[in-house]
């Protein structure tokens, strides 16, 4: 556990004489003239209120450069009248928490277009150190973050630490996973989805409220982002540690495929409101440049290495995939489902993959990536197999090449990492599912959701079946919660961290459960 005085650090709010002590650094970057590509007038003097009630993110490492993210306060801007304009915000990094030893300081703008928010490339940086970043606009200091960039290329560090979540509804539960997920000592963190939730207030009784009906503008879009993003747990979660992130369906609609959504929408229709989910989602993320949405486009799958002891490819498995076959849901198999055609990956990202599998010569090679990959074999009330077409398994052929691919491939130890079904699992992913004895290739790592169906548990009768139905499958939990990695060269260790409530505020954390992996021997087992 981080000391909690360091930890207090996130919530405490900077203010302009906590700005005016760090000294000569600082009043240099006041006097600052002007930076390339900058607007000298665009720098305030005084703002309304403070501004950075959003709090502060970076994410994206890379061995030189870190992302730092804000968005200012709309009303702060407009007791300005700088609402409408570009307004500059001043960054410091230091090796510090207190400032005293300042490497780096910079300024970038934040365009009315997109909404006051910045996602700064901050580079020249030493690969592998720890940095601690704040912003200033109009005399007011933002609350600090932490930051890491990664490893060199050529480096193989001790060890790497960092943790995967998912699913974060906003209406079903406190974030308290996430407020200790900002106390756990990490290189980074993942959120593989489900950032927020689309959907209009639920009827039903939650412990917070969304407001209005399901989201579908832009404005939309950015309104429910402000409500989640002003969550002190989550804003405490993205100043900890650098994040590296990716969209599954709630940041769009629930189960959406490329061109076809779940509601009642005209195919121009779902392309506008994706134009504005992206853009919403790109505003609020600490994406680089390259992830910048082109109308109802966005570049999110990518590849980030740490040194050479682990390689990320992040996967994209919304914005590319055929539509879920057999009508979707929970279903029998029909003639698309087997199709050669179907599609999880869309070509180009599958062909980026897979010569990424073959070509990596990192020790660990982690997918970070939405949907259960592993085969989950259900039987309806007719005694019919049946298959979540949502999943992997609305696309095992592809499934199948993406398994066989890293065997052949002799990818080293290849491990996935999903969320989005709201409980925890642990899998083998075997050549072939049907022949327990057959090879196991990868292990699978299913993070829970954050606060998603509320308190949960930890067995269900529905974890208790599929457990004895599908003998790749090594555990399950229901209960909230996230994932920590710590990886070395010999060993990957996956704790599995819960709360057991989140329907009142906190909620103690506890491991329930810890897998690891030895290199060269793929199959979590428990330790
Ligand atoms: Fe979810």
């Amino acid at each position: 556990m981080r000391d909690p005085e360091w930890y207090d650090l996130f919530h405490r709010r900077g203010t302009r004489r906590d700005f005016l002590r760090v000294g000569g650094a600082a009043a240099g970057l006041l006097a600052l003239a002007s930076v390339p590509g900058c607007r000298a007038d665009a720098r305030l003097r005084a703002i309304g209120s403070y501004p950075f009630k959003l709090g502060v993110a970076s994410g994206d490492p890379e061995p030189e450069l870190v992302v730092l993210w804000t968005r200012l306060d709309p009303e702060a801007l407009e007791t300005v009248g700088a609402h409408e304009n570009p307004v500059t915000i001043d960054y410091e990094l230091a090796r510090d928490h207190n400032f005293k030893e300042i490497v780096r300081t910079g300024s970038a703008i934040a365009s009315p277009e997109f909404g006051h928010s910045i996602s700064a490339e901050v580079g020249g940086l030493d690969p592998g150190h720890e940095y601690f970043y704040r912003m200033i606009v109009g005399g007011e200091v933002s609350p600090v973050g932490r930051t890491k960039t990664v490893p060199a290329p050529e480096n193989t560090p001790d060890r790497i630490r960092f943790a995967f979540a998912s699913c974060q509804d906003y209406e079903d539960g406190y974030f308290t996973a996430l407020q200790h997920l900002a106390q756990e000592d990490l290189d980074f963190i993942i959120h593989l989805g489900d950032y927020i939730y689309e959907y209009a207030e639920h009827d039903r009784d939650t412990v917070r409220h969304h407001t209005g009906p399901e989201i579908q503008t832009l404005q939309e879009y950015r309104n429910r982002y402000i409500q989640y993003r002003s969550d002190p747990d989550l804003q405490a979660a993205h100043a900890a540690a650098s994040w590296i992130v990716t969209m599954d369906d709630h940041e769009v609609d629930n189960n959406w495929a490329d061109g076809s959504p779940e509601d009642d929408q005209s195919p121009e229709q779902f392309l506008l409101r994706r134009t504005a989910a992206f853009q919403a989602y790109f505003e609020f993320m600490p994406l680089r440049q390259a992830s910048m949405p082109s109308g109802p486009n966005i570049q999110l799958y990518r590849r980030i290495r740490f040194g050479n002891l682990m390689e990320i490819s992040i996967l994209d498995t919304r914005q590319y995939r055929s539509n879920q076959p057999c009508l979707g849901g929970i279903s029998p198999s029909c003639p698309t489902h087997i199709s050669p055609d179907q599609s999880i990956l869309g070509r180009s990202q599958r062909e980026w993959l897979f010569k990424g599998l073959t070509r990596s010569e990192a020790r660990w090679n982690a997918l970070a990536q939405q949907v259960m990959v592993a085969r989950i074999r259900g039987i309806d009330a007719e005694g019919q197999e049946t298959w979540s077409m949502d999943k992997w398994d609305g696309y095992p052929l592809e499934r199948s090449a993406m398994i066989n691919r890293m065997a052949d491939a002799e990818t080293l130890n290849p491990v996935v990492l999903t969320g989005d079904i709201h409980a925890n699992w642990v899998t083998d992913l075997k050549r072939d599912f049907d022949d327990p004895s057959s090879e196991t290739v990868a292990s699978e790592f299913v993070c829970t959701s954050l606060s998603s169906d509320g308190d949960g548990q930890d067995m269900t009768a529905g974890g208790e079946r599929l457990l004895r139905r599908n003998s790749h499958l090594k555990f399950y939990n229901g209960q909230r919660g996230y994932v920590t990695a710590n990886v070395t060269p010999d060993l990957w260790t996956s704790e599995f961290k819960v709360v057991p409530v989140v329907t009142e505020a906190g909620g103690s954390l506890e491991t329930r459960a810890t897998f690891v992996i030895e290199d060269g021997h793929p199959g979590a087992e428990e330790a």
